[in-house]
């Protein structure tokens, strides 16, 4: 499956949810996540994302490979996202932002 790693957090652009052809993207307050059980692996969603947060689940950088279990998690709780809608207001300033983890909202 793919993942949505940390560049995401505090931006939510959302231009992957409307590529995916099985809807398979989850929506928290300030992130999404990839529900692995549904990705077909089709590999569109990595194109759009502007931050380049989405990896195919081999290729996740190091340091980041907790995302994997995280998506999966976070994938049960929350729900389907199926429309591009606007980004978080203020999510040019945090594109850039590294260590982003503790800004999460679950
Ligand atoms: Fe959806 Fe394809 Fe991205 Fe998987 S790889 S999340 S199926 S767009
Ligand atoms: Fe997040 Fe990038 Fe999608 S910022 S919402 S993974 S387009």
């Amino acid at each position: 499956a793919y993942v949505v790693t940390e560049a995401c957090i505090r931006c939510k652009y959302t231009d992957c949810v409307d590529v995916c052809p099985v809807d398979c993207f989850r929506e928290g307050a300030n992130f999404l996540v990839i529900d692995p059980t549904e990705c077909i692996d089709c590999t569109l969603c990595v194109a759009e994302c502007p931050v380049e947060a989405i990896y195919a689940e081999d290729d996740v950088p190091e340091g980041q490979r907790h995302f994997i279990a995280l998506n999966a998690e976070l994938a049960k709780e929350w729900k389907p996202i199926v429309e591009r809608k606007d980004p978080l207001s203020d999510a040019d300033e945090w594109a850039a932002r590294k260590d982003k983890l503790g800004e999460l909202k679950r």
